[in-house]
Formats: structure tokens, sequence, C-alpha cells
């Protein structure tokens, strides 16, 4: 089990890509141990947040520090180390198709250590009990459902013992039965290992059911980072709109259909028709 906390420290961070900026100015604290959700609509830039503290593309201005080291100076082996300690859940869950599940949970403890394959096997099986999958082991991912395929996907981020949990979407795709489980297994996980979860979501059902912390992404920017409570005490109007579920179109005049003329189809129509008639 892995002891040691870490948190991740966002400064002065501008992210983005071919030096076009898609959030900038980025001064947050994910604490460690507790989860953190960075929230958001479609397009605003997590997935693009979660890749650049990966290390995936490189920043544009800033520093990202994890347990207090600027991943941007390490050298390619102390990141290399370190990156053996984040554990990350794709948004898809990621298992590849070729391989049953054991396999896919047993593949970054093949690359990664020199264990015998019957321990490599059992600390496969052992994460995979974790998330209720120990007797699929066989079956391929195809063969799963999406709500058993995160979960797998789940139980691979985590073989390696992480001391951060990275989750792009978790529940996306997922009815809410599966994602309350899946939920369910986040907050299992944070208190039964004790480490730091970041959590990538524009899910507020889910939001609310997990966060410590909350980063909230928009207009290029952090828009909210604060407490989960003091989330739900703003009186911001563009996060309460967020927070109450206000569709848009109540709060905005409502696109203008382009004006027809209604002769236009007809016309259409019978010309048409016409040289329909002429080839009979
Ligand atoms: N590899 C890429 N190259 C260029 N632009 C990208 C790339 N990936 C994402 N983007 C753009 O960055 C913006 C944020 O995308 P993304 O981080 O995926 O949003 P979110 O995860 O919040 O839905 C979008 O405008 C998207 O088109
Ligand atoms: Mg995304």
């Amino acid at each position: 089990m892995s002891g040691s906390k870490l948190d991740v420290v966002l400064k002065d961070l501008s992210i983005g890509y071919n030096g076009i900026p898609v959030v900038s100015d980025i001064n947050v604290t994910l604490p460690a141990g507790k989860i953190s959700v960075i929230l958001g609509g479609s397009g605003c830039g997590k997935s693009t947040l979660l890749k650049h503290m990966l290390k995936l593309h490189p920043v544009l201005a800033g520093e990202i520090r994890i347990g207090g080291k600027n991943i941007l100076e390490l050298n390619r082996h102390a990141w290399a180390c370190l990156k053996l300690r984040l554990g990350l859940l794709f948004q898809d869950g990621a298992l590849l198709g070729s391989l049953p599940l054991g396999d896919n949970v047993a593949l970054p403890l093949k690359e990664h250590t020199r264990l015998d394959k019957k321990t490599i096997q059992d600390m496969a099986v052992a994460k995979l009990a974790l998330v209720g999958l120990a007797n699929y082991t066989h079956l391929y991912p195809n063969q799963l459902s999406g709500g058993m395929r995160k979960r797998a996907g789940l139980a691979r981020a985590m073989v390696m013992d992480p001391d951060i949990l990275f989750c792009d979407e978790p529940t996306s795709g997922l009815d809410p039965i599966n994602s309350v489980e899946l939920d369910h297994l986040l907050l299992e996980l944070k208190d039964r290992f004790n480490i730091t979860i970041v959590v990538v979501s524009h899910d507020l059902a889910s939001m609310r059911a997990i966060a410590d912390h909350v980063v909230m992404l928009g207009d290029g920017r952090v828009l909210f980072d604060g407490s989960m409570q003091d989330l739900e005490k703003t009186t911001d109007p563009y996060l309460r709109r967020f927070l109450d579920r206000i569709a848009e179109e109540r709060t905005s005049p409502r696109l203008k259909a382009l004006p027809l003329d209604p002769s236009m189809l007809k016309l259409n129509c019978a010309k048409y028709m016409a040289s329909y008639g002429e080839r009979e």
C-alpha cells in the first residue's frame, strides 16, 4: 500500500496547443489525500489540463509541481520514476481489445516490475477484485458493459499502487446506477489507499458526491477554486447557472430560424415533379 501523499500545485500555468492558450493563469493547489474535481463545460480545457499535468504536451508558461517537484524541470529518469506513482484512468478505459482483462490489468506490472508471473497475476486479480471484477479476468473488453470497462480501467490505473490517481470523465457514458457505483469506488480508493484523486468531469451529481475540492474552468481561465461547500454557497451568476443547471436557452434569447420564403419549397417541388413527368 502506498502511503506518501502528493499534492499538485499549478503556478501561473498557461496551457494550450501550438502556442495558442486554452486555459491561462492557472494558480491552484489540488490537495493531497483529497478528491479534487476539475469541472467545466465541454471543450473548456479539462482534458487539456489533465494531459499537461502528465507532461503529454508542453506548457505555454508556468509550473506544475507534484509533491513539491516542478515536473517540467525533471530529467527523463526522474520523471519516469515519478510517473510510476501516477495512475491514469482514460475517458474510455483505454483497454487493449486483444488482451483479456487479467492481462490488461497486469500490463503495467509486466512493463515496470521484475515480479514473477504468478505474483503479477495475483496482483492483477486483487485489483480486479477491488472493483468487483475478480471473476471476469478471462473476458475481453468487448465482452464487457461500459460500466465494467470503466471499472477495469480503474483496476489497471491502480495496479501500481499510485499516489495520485487522475481520471478523465470517469462517469461519462454510464447510466446513473453505474455512475453512483463508480463514485463510491473512487471514495473507497481515497479512504482505503490514502491517495490523491484528480477527476476531470462535467457531471454535477458526481462532483457533489465525491469532491472535497473543486476547480471550475470556463472562458479560458479558472472561474472557481475552493472547497465544495464554498462552491455551493457561491452567488456568482455564471457558477449558479451551472450549478442549478438552468438551461442556456432560458436565460439567453432563442436562435431565430433563418427566414425562408415558403414559395421556394413549393417551387423546387414543382420543378422536380415537372422533370420527373417529362421522363415518363
Ligand atoms: N491535440 C490538440 N491540438 C489542438 N487543439 C486541441 C487538441 N486537443 C484539444 N484541443 C482543443 O482544446 C480545447 C479544449 O479541449 P479539451 O481539453 O478536450 O476540452 P474538455 O476536455 O474540457 O471537453 C478545444 O477547443 C479542443 O478543440
Ligand atoms: Mg475531455
